[in-house]
């Protein structure tokens, strides 16, 4: 398959369809993530709440359960879209998750309905962060 001619546009798009089928009904605040491989696959997901409140995901974990089904295990971006005013940052939680599969290059763009808001390095949302390399063996 050919590259995109516009590879964020893609990613948000991706998000914005995952957003539209997530499962949001106690918060009503749907999520949709989309990240990519550095080899350009793309994968996505939605925020999947649950009666038992505390059981919900979010959207960033549910698009990371999909790559990790497929094998990939590395994150060159991500993008997460939301509705409303403020920025929809990765929770901190999401934030350590999406640290296990990136590198220093690895970016988070967050985005409402209208488009990309704002690009950060994850090493900048959680700095000085563990991951696999501080585990000995
Ligand atoms: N949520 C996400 O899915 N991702 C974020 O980056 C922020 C919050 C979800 C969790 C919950 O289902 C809803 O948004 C409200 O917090």
């Amino acid at each position: 398959m050919s590259r995109s001619a516009d590879p964020l546009a893609e990613l948000f798009a991706a998000a914005k369809a995952a957003q539209a089928n997530a499962y949001a009904p106690y918060s009503r605040f749907k999520v949709g993530a989309a990240l990519r491989t550095p080899g350009g696959v793309v994968y996505s997901g939605g925020n999947v709440e649950n009666a038992a409140y505390p059981e919900g995901v979010c959207a960033e974990t549910s698009a990371i359960s999909a790559m990790a089904r497929a094998g990939e295990r590395r994150i060159a971006e991500i993008c997460v879209v939301g509705d409303g005013e403020a920025l929809c940052t990765p929770c901190g939680g999401c934030r350590q998750r999406i640290r296990e599969f990136a590198d220093a290059a690895t970016t988070v763009h967050v985005a409402g309905p209208e488009g990309v808001r704002a690009t950060f390095r994850l090493s900048a949302l959680l700095p000085e962060s563990f991951g696999p390399g501080h585990l000995p063996g």
